[in-house]
């Protein structure tokens, strides 16, 4: 019976899970993210998955991308820079800050 609650709670936190990262893509999808990067290759800007990897060792990543979202970032990856995005909220920054994270080439 423990054990039936234990798969029961996990499958309900996986949901909740997918439900966030789906969430999040809408979130990008509705701020324009989309017209500059893809999930797995270089569009305008570098692709999320690229950006995924190169931090997935800094503990303060998600923190200081949601500052490179919101104040725009240049040098990192090449010549482009990106422009800022003044209007997004610090919920929205922190939603995609760490969903670029998770994202899967
Ligand atoms: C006008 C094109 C454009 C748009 C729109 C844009 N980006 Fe970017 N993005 C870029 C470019 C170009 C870079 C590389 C900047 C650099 O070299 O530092 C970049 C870099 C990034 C990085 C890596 C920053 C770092 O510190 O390494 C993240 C994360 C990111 N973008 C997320 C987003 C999200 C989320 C959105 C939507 C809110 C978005 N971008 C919208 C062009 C864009």
């Amino acid at each position: 019976m423990r054990y039936l609650i234990f798969i029961g709670l996990t499958a309900a936190a996986g949901l909740a899970q997918a439900a966030d990262l789906n969430a999040a893509v809408d979130l990008a999808k509705a701020s324009g993210c989309y017209s500059c990067h893809a999930n797995a290759e270089k569009v305008v800007g570098p692709a999320f998955s690229a950006i995924a990897d190169k931090y997935k060792d800094e503990k303060d990543a998600a923190a200081s991308l949601a500052q490179s979202i919101q104040n725009g970032s240049k040098g990192k990856w090449g010549r482009i820079p990106m422009p800022a995005h003044p209007s997004l909220s610090a919920a929205d920054l922190k939603t995609l800050s760490a969903w670029v994270l998770t994202v899967k080439p």
